[in-house]
């Protein structure tokens, strides 16, 4: 081990102390109930209120003690100074030599940030101007198609964090999107994506963002193609086509223009942004002002530095992605929850657990640490969710009365849209939606004894007594189950853009309190690997194919014979 390699965070007093802690929680298993009621001021101690977001964590499994042995685990894993480094543009993303500044794509002010001594930030400033002019005359109608027609219909291809930043915030946003305007993505290399999403759309009136950092990724790459051709079918042969209703979002300039793009058209960003980092980047830039209009996507900018503000600044004890994380931590490592149940009741934010999933799981999802060394406990946690109530009627149950999984519940005060209004006898949408966002965390946490239910079906007086004891465990809820609520005054793009960031954040801590690179991810590498060899024989020896495992060899056969072999 070199002098400058820390300590496994495992290995030090602070995560024993934890371990102890844990052991306590599970001699004396936390009883929420109790909790509540022998501190009247839980609710505010384990909260943090601000301008913009609220964070209550009361309903987790965590009392003063484990809180403050949070904070002191972050503080031995140099968590302050590694939050420091990651905004000065350190190279902290140590297997790919490179910095981690997707927070310099959203700073406010012109401070410089430096990356081998040249400030990005005047960069970053002329890329954003160059979107807005671009997007401005494409809504102005000064650019327009092959045929002069205004373009209606974006269509972004990408995949991975080219892809599912962006559409989290295209949804998020949907409501303030520019009148007429289609934005459609393309992400999977199955052709039904690319059929269905263009199936109604006329070339005429069809512009194409190609994002990728790479442009050599294989999906991307084949949709691009079979864009290029489809505009070329109704548009003619013409480089023109491609060079009026094809634009790039890439690193790779050499490789945009041998596409046929106009280098004019390609929006640029740089090896400090990661993949699943870039929505704040052209990669969202482009799409989404096209969208929603620049000055919406101006917004999101803003609501994501708001939060990166609030990261870099405020003490952990009141730091909401270092609290959050924290708790993560807390679940995965010490309680042995896995899992994380990401709850948005805002239809709009349908998207926030596909782009969270990427976030979390390809960053923090490692085996070794920065130091190259298997790391002895779990990184990670598998994160999944939908929009509350429609969860409540698919996978609740399980988070009820089966498995204990951490969950996270969204909202917001005031929904987008005024749908239905307050009276005596009903409650208007919003307020119906919000009925359940304060419902289901308090059936979570405080669950339903069997004494509760007894009395309940007795005073219900259906049935007789023994039908009552067989009924009553079925129907107990054990509580104690930990979940956290965030709470906005409104989704827009300006929380739209804080909650991306709270994403980012939250993620990052945890790889920073586990001494991982949460930044690269050569866990993908091997299956796209494979899939190059499976692609050449396809191409090569259809009827005799050379080096699969029996498994793969049979799987292979029946795709080259066009049916199941028996
Ligand atoms: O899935 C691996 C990955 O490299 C992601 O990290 C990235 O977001 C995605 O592929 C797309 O890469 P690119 O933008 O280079 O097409």
């Amino acid at each position: 081990m070199s002098t400058d390699e820390q300590k496994a965070i495992n290995k030090t007093l602070a995560w024993g102390l934890l371990k102890t802690n844990a052991l306590v929680h599970k001699l004396h298993p936390t009883n929420l109930r109790h909790s509540f009621a022998a501190n009247p001021q839980r609710a505010s101690e384990f909260s943090v209120k601000t301008e913009h977001l609220f964070y209550d964590f009361s309903r987790q499994l965590v009392d003063r003690a484990t809180m403050k042995l949070l904070f002191s685990l972050a503080k031995t894993a140099g968590l302050p100074e590694k939050i420091q480094a990651m905004f000065s543009g350190l190279k902290i993303n140590v297997t790919e030599g490179r910095a981690v500044l997707h927070t310099a794509l959203r700073q406010q002010g012109n401070n410089p940030v430096f990356v081998d001594g040249q400030d990005v930030i005047p960069e970053v400033k002329a890329v954003l101007t160059k979107v807005k002019q671009f997007s401005d005359e494409v809504h102005s109608g000064q650019r327009t198609g092959m045929t002069g027609k205004r373009f209606k219909n974006i269509i972004s291809i990408g995949i991975g964090g080219s892809y599912l930043g962006p559409e989290y915030l295209a949804e998020a946003c949907r409501a303030f999107a520019k009148d007429g305007l289609i934005l459609r993505f393309v992400a999977n290399v199955d052709g039904t994506d690319f059929a269905q999403k263009t199936a109604d759309l006329d070339p005429a009136e069809s512009l194409f963002v190609i994002v990728s950092k790479t442009f050599t990724t294989a999906e991307t790459m084949k949709n691009a193609a079979t864009a290029r051709n489809w505009l070329k079918a109704k548009l003619g042969d013409n480089p023109e086509v491609v060079k009026k209703h094809v634009i790039a979002v890439s690193t790779a300039e050499k490789l945009v223009s041998e596409f046929g793009i106009d280098p004019a058209n390609m929006f640029g960003f740089w090896d400090w942004v990661g993949g699943r980092f870039s929505a704040a980047s052209a990669v969202g830039a482009v799409p989404l002002s096209l969208f929603l209009g620049y000055e919406n996507f101006e917004q999101i900018l803003k609501g994501a530095a708001w939060l990166d503000e609030h990261f870099l600044l405020a003490p952990l004890e009141n730091n909401i992605p270092v609290i959050a994380g924290l708790i993560d931590i807390w679940n995965i490592n010490f309680l042995g929850y896995h899992e994380r149940a990401l709850l948005p009741y805002a239809q709009a934010l349908l998207k926030l657990a596909p782009h969270t999933q990427q976030v979390e799981m390809e960053s923090n999802g490692k085996r070794v640490d920065v130091y190259g060394r298997p790391v002895a406990f779990a990184t990670g946690e598998v994160v999944f969710g939908e929009p509350g109530t429609n969860g409540q009627h698919s996978f609740y149950q399980l988070i009820h009365q089966g498995m204990v999984i951490p969950a996270d519940f969204i909202a917001a005060i005031n929904s987008q849209y005024q749908v239905g209004t307050n009276s005596a006898t009903a409650v208007d949408h919003q307020r119906e939606l919000l009925c359940n966002f304060l419902a289901q965390p308090d059936a979570l946490a405080f669950g339903k004894t069997a004494d509760e239910v007894r009395e309940e079906l007795v005073s219900q007086g259906k049935l007789n007594a023994d039908e009552i004891e067989e009924l009553v465990p079925h129907k107990v809820f054990p509580g104690n189950r930990p979940s956290s609520s965030f709470l906005i005054n409104q989704l827009t793009p300006f929380t739209a853009g804080l909650l991306l960031a709270l994403t980012e954040h939250r993620t990052v801590v945890k790889g920073f309190v586990w001494g991982i690179n949460s930044f690269d991810q050569w866990g993908v590498e091997l299956g796209k690997q494979l899939g190059v060899k499976v692609r050449e024989q396809f191409l090569k020896q259809p009827n005799d194919p050379q080096g699969f495992n029996p498994s793969t060899g049979a799987l292979f056969r029946s795709i080259i014979e066009g049916k199941l072999l028996n």
